[in-house]
């Protein structure tokens, strides 16, 4: 979704709102834009395209000043165009805002406002929430004089110049009256909104708030801050506030932050601190984000395993669970709910509950699973994955099944995220920022957590001893070295890359847990190379999808329709060679994933990746790294931005 960033202080704002852009650019990058409030006016600066257009843009403009917002779009409402681009003003020109989510009765609200004068430029909902502003701030200022003269003229010309040869801002006003009319614009929102708003009457303020859309706030030596997410003030601060639905902020620019409920009373809220560092929202020496969070992945499984094992009783610990045996004796179903990659790991955490604990398991798409009354209890435990704590499907899937009764535990990357708010337990992957669009070390950190999650289920329940317990733990440990091994030998999988790049559609296989790899790896390649990418469980390939086999590209290897196989050691590898024989037989270039060691799999293909020998259960962790790898090779070799791959964004707030 978009990033919103803000920024009010002693200092020059433009490179906190531009390096803060940078770092939220996964959230959406269709086009970018800057306000500030300088010298009694408001000064605006939008492009159509990425942040690093906006930042020379900025370089070759006058615009400058110690308090602003920048917004980089992924586009709801309206085309991705300069004059969508945020921030949004008012008629005057003397307001701006940008904003994050969708305003579900912008279309009602835009024709009260039109009927009262107001002017409109963009085909965006946000910009009601400018002209919203103007016309609450107006009434609250009525009985200033020169106020409304320059309100009502405003709306009358439209012509922006004529504001700037109005007289001084209105000082006399209050912050107040400024903060009240945002206060009563919040109330006639409905839909998800953050917002971060600008006054020109006002300088130095920023006032924000949010509804389902996320926010994050915090003060540094220089001044105040706000982003949508932590990576764009981690530089500034690492104490954090998250404000709830409705809320409001004011942003001083001595630092100072006041908090209102949505009655407009003053609190003090929660602070959270944060541990990630500015390195890790940089890509450190890497050519891109997504390359440096593969290679992160032996510390993401080691930073996940730690401390889960207890040497003295022999057991697993979740601390965080306040569960009692006899509670989870009493489970009786587990839902999964998630989206995109992390519904792939709930598939295979499936597999592995399923198969130690015994528990029925469903995975569900999120969105889909609140609009269709799925069989909820109070023994009912539901495990929703998301790496952001973010999206809107998982979390209106949350509300729902805490409605309907069940426990429900949040497996998320982001401290203080809104999923943390809205389940009763908060399991944390340690997998630390993910910049990169595409989903890779969370991936892992989130099929380790569940794995462990599993066999804790078994251990309480008792179906699983202290030693097999110790054993697969035993074997988790030595996952960091292995991965380790495969990225030292990541120029095979290149090689193998090149080969399948200029294909048009390419198949993924495999069994099992294998199955639940391969439709990973598949989303990887399609959204990263828009190479069209399937998986299926290999046995269901003969029924319809071996049909996607070309046999005309069989005369150039080049063309041939390439089918991923994940060929591990497993109790269906035999199987496994038998459906690599039937697409072999229609023309494929297989592309196998084998165990090291294995003599057969070379006989079938020269295209084969061999990975360190793990248990089945645990191979989704490592076989997903060469996966990763081919994808991205794929991705460069078709000229792809990998990190910003088109029409997608990191965290989706809005359903
Ligand atoms: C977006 C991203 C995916 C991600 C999905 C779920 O669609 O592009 O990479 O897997 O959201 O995100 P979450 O933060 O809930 O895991």
């Amino acid at each position: 979704m978009c990033g919103i960033v803000g920024f009010t202080g002693t200092i020059d704002a433009r490179e906190f709102l531009l390096n803060g852009l940078m770092r939220l650019e996964y959230r959406g990058y269709d086009s970018a834009g800057i306000a500030l409030t300088h010298g009694g006016g408001l000064q605006v600066l939008r492009v159509k395209d990425k942040v690093a257009q906006l930042r020379k843009a900025v370089a070759a403009s006058d615009i400058e000043g110690s308090c602003g917002i920048g917004h980089t779009r992924w586009a709801t409402h309206g085309v991705p165009s300069e004059v969508n681009a945020h921030p949004h003003c008012d008629c005057s020109g003397t307001i701006a805002v940008v904003h994050n989510g969708i305003i579900e009765n912008h279309e009602q609200l835009r024709e009260t406002l039109q009927a009262q004068g107001h002017r409109f430029v963009s085909q965006t909902d946000t910009e009601v929430v400018a002209h919203l502003v103007e016309e609450n701030y107006a009434a609250l200022c009525g009985q200033h004089p020169k106020l409304q003269a320059r309100l009502a003229g405003a709306c009358a010309t439209g012509q922006a110049e004529q504001q700037a040869a109005l007289a001084a801002p209105a000082h006399a006003a209050e912050t107040t009256l400024f903060v009240e009319a945002v206060r009563a614009t919040v109330a006639q929102l409905s839909g998800s909104f953050a917002l971060g708003i600008l006054h020109a009457d006002h300088p130095g303020t920023i006032v924000v708030s949010r509804n389902d859309s996320p926010m994050v706030i915090g003060s540094c030596e220089q001044g105040a801050v706000v982003a949508s997410d932590i990576p764009a003030l981690i530089e500034y601060t690492r104490e954090v506030v998250y404000l709830d639905d409705r809320d409001l902020a004011v942003l001083h620019a001595d630092g100072s932050i006041e908090y209102f409920d949505p009655a407009g009373v003053l609190f003090t809220p929660t602070t959270y601190h944060v541990d990630w560092s500015i390195e890790d929202a940089e890509r450190g020496g890497y050519p891109d984000f997504m390359l440096k969070e593969i290679h992160e992945q032996p510390r993401v499984i080691r930073d996940s395993i730690a401390q889960r094992f207890d040497a003295a009783s022999g057991k697993l610990l979740f601390n965080e669970l306040p569960l009692s045996a006899e509670q989870l004796a009493a489970v009786d179903r587990v839902y999964i709910v998630a989206c995109g990659t992390s519904y792939h790991a709930g598939l295979v955490g499936k597999e592995l509950i399923e198969a130690w604990s015994r528990i029925p398991v469903q995975v569900e798409v999120a969105s889909e699973f609140r609009y269709r009354n799925p069989i909820v209890t109070s023994d009912t435990l539901v495990l929703a994955i998301t790496q952001s704590g973010e999206t809107a499907d998982t979390l209106e899937a949350v509300k729902q099944a805490r409605t309907a009764g069940a426990h429900v535990v949040a497996l998320t990357n982001v401290v203080g995220s809104r999923v943390t708010r809205e389940a009763q337990t908060t399991l944390y992957i340690k997998a630390r920022p993910e910049i990169a669009v595409a989903a890779t070390k969370s991936f892992l950190a989130q099929v380790a957590l569940l794995t462990l999650l599993g066999l804790y289920l078994a251990q309480e329940r008792a179906l699983l001893s202290a030693a097999q317990v110790g054993e697969i733990y035993a074997e988790m440990q030595q996952l960091p070295a292995q991965i380790e091994q495969i990225l030292a030998h990541a120029a095979v999988i290149e090689d193998a890359a090149a080969q399948c790049a200029q294909a048009d559609t390419a198949l993924f296989i495999g069994r099992g847990v294998g199955a639940t790899t391969c439709y990973e790896g598949a989303l990887k390649l399609k959204e990263i190379s828009y190479l069209h990418a399937e998986a299926f469980a290999a046995g269901e390939i003969k029924h319809g999808p071996i049909a996607l086999i070309d046999p005309a590209g069989s005369q150039d290897p080049l063309l041939q329709t390439p089918v991923v196989a994940v060929a591990l050691q497993s109790a269906t590898y035999d199987k496994m060679l038998a459906n690599i024989e039937e697409v072999l037989a229609r023309g494929a270039r297989v592309v196998a994933l084998a165990t090291e060691g294995d003599t057969r799999i070379a006989k079938l293909t020269d295209l084969v990746l061999y990975i360190p020998p793990v248990r089945e259960c645990l191979s989704p962790i490592t076989a997903s790294v060469p996966l990763q790898l081919f994808a991205r090779a794929i991705a460069i070799a078709r000229g792809c931005d990998v990190d910003q791959p088109r029409n997608l964004a990191k965290s989706v707030t809005v359903e």
